[in-house]
């Protein structure tokens, strides 16, 4: 028998009140993207087909923010009436779907793809009504409990804020990675009711409901500490973005990528970067940004979204670039900017030259021919073609009228 499909529900409703913000808090950003980037990634990973994103506060700016992504369903929660409530709102959105449903929240940029394989996998096995995924953790506070019988079968979970004494010594956590059977789950959300502490539907009660009616629950032990951190403050935001700066740069380094001090190097997820290419300290990489092999970056270099350049390339200190391709061999090594420049091969980019591409109404392209060299501290001022072999005399201020007064063959 063919596996039945996967369909996602990403939780992001919820309006975050500690992370004190005007911004819906999956636009925040984690390592260069939204947080809810990574869940959606990692969902597509996982091979889930059909993916509902359910939106609330500021709920515009995140369909906007997604609009030019293929595949996806956004269904509004108006009120934030709980977990179970925003699944509720998935009912017409996924009423010719049938299959599994995974449900996750958008705050939890650290899941991983495996971990979700895992839980689908484990489900479709064990043909259950409902799997979970949970983990254990040191200090559980704040996480809903997973409370088990005496054989070790799941019984449910408890909220924290309606946890006994007892129950509060459970280190056994929720992180809220669900997969049910999509009709089961949609006839438990029927009857599920406000009765907590916090007056709120729960989709931790329709798991209790499916446990009552006698159906297959199970909770597997599979979920990283870390994985099941979800950003609700400032403090986690930044918390989890290490986390993830450190799997960049681990995945980077088992690539052959030198980075000399990780903890002084900001790498965007979005960044490739060839082998035997060396990262020195205090580097900030942001946006999608392609480095070949053998570069030295830095220390001290700040590159932008739209930076691309060829094998043997020298970027080193004090030097922001944006927007710019660089040839092989070319060389920026010491204090300059350079936005929404074309520069050729083995060009010598003194220092202090700065490409003049804004003119206060628009930005402007300049283009360097290979085997320039560009003397110290010239401003080149774009529009600008450059032939190839000229060399610049130091201090110039270049224009397209006056190339021949300050260059030499
Ligand atoms: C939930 C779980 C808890 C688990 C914890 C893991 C329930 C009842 N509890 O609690 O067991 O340990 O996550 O982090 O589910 N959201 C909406 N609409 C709403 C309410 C929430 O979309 O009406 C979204 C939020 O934006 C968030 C996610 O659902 O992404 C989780 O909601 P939150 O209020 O943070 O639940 P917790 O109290 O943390
Ligand atoms: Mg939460």
């Amino acid at each position: 028998m063919p596996n039945k499909p996967t369909a996602a529900i990403i939780l992001a409703a919820g309006k975050s009140t500690r992370m004190v913000t005007n911004l819906p808090k999956v636009l925040h950003e984690v390592c260069g993207r939204p947080m809810l980037s990574y869940v959606l990634d990692a969902c597509r990973a996982a091979d889930i087909q059909r993916l509902i994103v359910v939106v609330g506060y500021q709920r515009e700016q995140v369909v906007e923010a997604f609009s030019k992504e293929a595949g996806l369903t956004f269904v509004a929660q108006t009120d934030q009436k709980g977990t179970g409530h925003a699944a509720m709102m998935c009912r017409e959105a996924l009423a010719d779907f049938e299959g599994n449903v995974v449900v996750i929240a958008g705050d939890m940029p650290l899941v991983r793809a495996e971990t979700l394989q895992l839980l689908i996998g484990t489900h479709r096995k064990q043909n259950s009504a409902v799997t979970l995924a949970t983990a254990v953790l040191e200090d559980a506070t704040g996480y809903g409990r997973i409370v088990r019988d005496e054989y070790g079968n799941l019984q449910g979970i408890v909220e924290e804020s309606d946890c006994t004494p007892e129950q509060k010594q459970i280190k056994e956590i929720n992180p809220s990675y669900y997969c049910f059977d999509k009709a089961l789950f949609f006839d438990a959300l029927n009857q599920i009711e406000p009765n907590n502490v916090k007056g709120e539907y729960y989709i931790t009660d329709a798991l209790h409901i499916l446990v009552q009616r006698g159906h297959r629950a199970i909770a597997i032990t599979a979920v990283k500490a870390e994985e099941a951190m979800g950003v609700n403050s400032r403090a986690q935001l930044a918390e989890v973005g290490r986390i993830m700066q450190n799997r960049i740069q681990a995945q980077l380094m088992q690539n052959g990528v030198t980075i000399v001090d990780p903890a002084n190097t900001w790498i965007d997820i979005r960044a490739q970067i060839g082998q035997d290419t060396v990262i020195y300290p205090f580097s900030y990489i942001h946006g999608r940004v392609k480095i070949g092999s053998r570069c030295v970056i830095g220390p001290f270099a700040y590159l932008r979204d739209g930076t691309a350049m060829e094998d043997d390339v020298v970027v080193a200190v004090f030097t922001e670039l944006k927007n710019s391709k660089l040839g092989t061999g070319t060389r920026v090594r010491h204090l300059s900017y350079i936005g929404d420049a074309h520069i050729g091969e083995r060009v010598n980019v003194g220092a202090g030259t700065i490409f003049a591409n804004f003119d206060g109404r628009q930005i402007h392209e300049a283009v360097v021919g290979s085997d320039t060299y560009i003397g110290n501290g010239s401003i080149l001022v774009a529009p600008l073609e450059v032939p190839q072999g000229l060399q610049i005399n130091h201090g110039s201020v270049v224009r397209e009228s006056n190339l021949g007064e300050v260059t030499k063959q």
